[in-house]
């Protein structure tokens, strides 16, 4: 979703803009802009399109200069992507970028339009500038405090005055945004990769806290004007992990970081061979308390939550329900005190994610948040936190995101498995040790990049392709698909294998990929089956399976065998080829990989 940024220093600051909204585009965007404060006067320069496209008409129209100033790539919501409707917005002596919606910017245009304002956007933005620039009578955070007790609907914001060349000003409710501290100079930014470059120390913007930013000094303050102290955070990640560090794509690089993602996620959660998540606050006794788990996420996070009812019921005997939380939140869901909702999420700011969980708060049921990002909202507002420490995911479709997920979801399971009396103690034992050993099997995993570019090269043409599996196969189908799905821009659809002959199968035409995955020996036989009824209709079938798999000529097209490893832990294996083989489709496409058409890094709207 949008990007902000905000600079103030003694740098070039048109440059420091520029650059960190560049580490911002993975969140997704489609137009550019920025305003700096040059000689006394608010310069803006926006329009729609890449960063690129803002660089040369700066280019042609000269650079704003000046040492103060604020910028964004918008993800259009409100208007479609325009060189007007980018931000910033504002006048000549206010101007704003904002992240999320508010809902009742109509009323407020009205009143505004009412009392002698004119727009020249479809933005909601603007007449939150607009509102801003009503109130202020040369107090800024006056006029801010009064703009927030009107505004309603999730907002990052910056500000600038052109009567205040000495500050910027930063406010968030229900979007991220964090203030960056350096040496004589500060920054705000969406998230921490954005100032890397400059600065590792920040500070994490509290819901409705006010950032007054100068060059040397930062303050906040609370919606009463009282001022509040806050902490300093150091990012505790390498400046390289935002960078691509040789590899094409981050995309790629974050697929081969998974084996290291993976361990730091897991060991320090392991003591005397056994799950540990005292370090977390709570332990075994607490989580097998609970009549009932929800796992409620929303795309990848939720493929990865349903490896996890899988593993969870299969070993701990406990009900799982995983919900997509976009319809969780307007279920009337049977969630009560007795329940545990998980909620797992790489970025901690998807707002259906987020609704999901006040839902599941509001009816007594605790929360865990299984989330990447240190200090997101999410991550605030659980009960229980678990962090996943992939380091910062750049690309916007989710690699090893993932792999943490699952791997955070078999240590759960192992848990819950020994505290109901389902697995001995040996077999706990047992079950954490090959868990331990997986990042082995999932380097070997990465040594079949050259099949899976192969397997690439035979899709590129298709129009649509289906992905089958059973049970835990089933579940990486379907997020081998929705990966193909957002980078190829190939239409593809993830079945239950045994469920395609009651419709679906209508679809297999000559020559159209199945991609099969087979890796649980109680149900191979049948999903072979399943192939063999598509192979006869003409479908050209790749089989990712285990080694052990034996498959009659003639059945499948192309086969991909994976490591040996325990088949419940399978699916850490599995789905690293059908991450691959999205990954080179789309390279084969000349798809802009990391930042594909539509899409948001971290979906912070409804
Ligand atoms: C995955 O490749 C996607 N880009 C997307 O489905 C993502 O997993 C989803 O939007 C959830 O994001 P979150 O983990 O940050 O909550």
């Amino acid at each position: 979703m949008c990007g902000i940024v905000g600079y103030i220093g003694d740098r070039d600051c048109t440059n420091v803009l520029v650059d960190c909204l560049e580490k911002l585009e993975y969140r997704g965007y489609d137009s550019a802009g920025i305003a700096v404060l040059d000689q006394g006067v608010i310069k803006v320069s926006k329009c729609k399109g890449r960063l690129s496209n803002l660089r040369d008409k700066m280019e042609r129209e000269g650079k704003p200069k000046g040492y103060v100033g604020i910028g964004h790539t918008r993800w259009a919501t409100h208007g479609e992507p325009s060189d007007i409707n980018s931000h910033p917005h504002g006048n000549k002596r206010i101007t704003i970028v904002h992240n999320g919606i508010i809902e009742n910017y109509r009323q407020i245009k009205e009143f505004l339009i009412s009392e002698g304002y004119s727009f020249v956007s479809e933005t909601d933005t603007e007449t939150v500038a607009k509102l801003i620039d009503y109130y202020y009578s040369g107090d800024p955070l006056n006029a801010i405090i009064k703009v927030l007790s009107e505004i309603k609907g999730s907002y990052a914001l910056g500000i600038m005055f052109r009567d205040f060349p000495d500050r910027i000003y930063a406010v968030r409710k229900d979007s991220p945004l964090i203030v960056g501290k350096g040496e004589n100079e500060n920054f705000i930014a969406s998230d921490v990769p954005a100032i890397m470059k400059y600065t590792r120390n920040y500070y994490l913007l509290e819901q409705d806290e006010i950032a007054e930013i100068k060059k040397d000094q930062v303050s906040f303050y609370n919606l009463h004007r009282e001022q509040i102290h806050k902490e300093v955070n150091t990012a505790d990640w390498d400046v390289d992990a935002a960078e691509k560090g040789g590899y094409e794509h981050f995309m790629l690089k974050e697929i081969h970081e998974q084996p290291t993602a993976f361990k730091t996620t897991v060991t320090p959660r392991i003591t005397d061979g056994l799950p540990d998540f005292s370090a977390e606050g709570f332990d075994i006794q607490r989580l097998s308390a609970y009549s009932k788990i929800y796992i409620v996420a929303c795309g990848t996070a939720m493929h990865a939550g349903l490896v996890g009812k899988y593993v969870i019921e299969r070993l701990a005997r406990k009900p799982v329900s995983v919900e997509i939380a976009s319809e969780f939140r307007y279920m009337d869901p049977l969630i009560d005190d007795t329940c545990l909702m998980i909620a797992i999420s790489q970025s901690g700011e998807t707002a259906d994610t987020r609704a999901a969980m006040e839902l599941a708060k509001s009816r007594g049921a605790d929360t865990m948040a299984i989330v990447n990002v240190k200090g997101s909202s999410i991550a605030r507002d659980a009960d229980m936190v678990i962090y996943t420490h992939a380091g910062p995911e750049i690309s916007v479709a989710s690699t090893k995101a993932y792999m943490v997920q699952v791997s955070v979801m078999y240590l759960l399971a192992f848990m819950l498995a020994y505290a109901n009396g389902k697995i001995t103690e040996d077999e706990y034992r047992t079950y954490t040790e090959k868990l331990v050993s997986m990042p082995d099997v999932i380097e070997d995993t990465l040594g079949l990049e050259s099949q899976c570019q192969f397997v690439a090269s035979k899709l590129l043409n298709a129009d649509s392709l289906l992905y089958i599996g059973r049970g835990l196969d089933y579940a990486l189908s379907m997020e081998g698909s929705l990966k193909l799905k957002e980078i190829s821009y190939i239409h593809s659809e993830s079945y239950a294998a045994g469920e395609l002959k009651h419709g679906t199968i209508s679809l297999i035409t000559e020559g159209m990929p199945v991609i099969a995955v087979a890796t649980q020996s109680s149900i191979i036989d049948k999903t072979i089956s399943n192939i063999k009824e598509v192979k006869s209709r003409g479908a050209m079938v790749i089989l990712v399976c285990s080694q052990d798999v034996v498959v009659e000529d003639g059945v499948c097209d192309h086969i991909i065998r994976l490591p040996e490893a325990d088949e419940l832990l399978m699916p850490m294996a599995a789905v690293v080829p059908l991450q691959l083989i999205a990954y080179y489709t789309a390279v084969l496409k000349g798809n802009d990989v990391d930042k594909p058409r539509n899409l948001a890094k971290s979906v912070t709207v409804e």
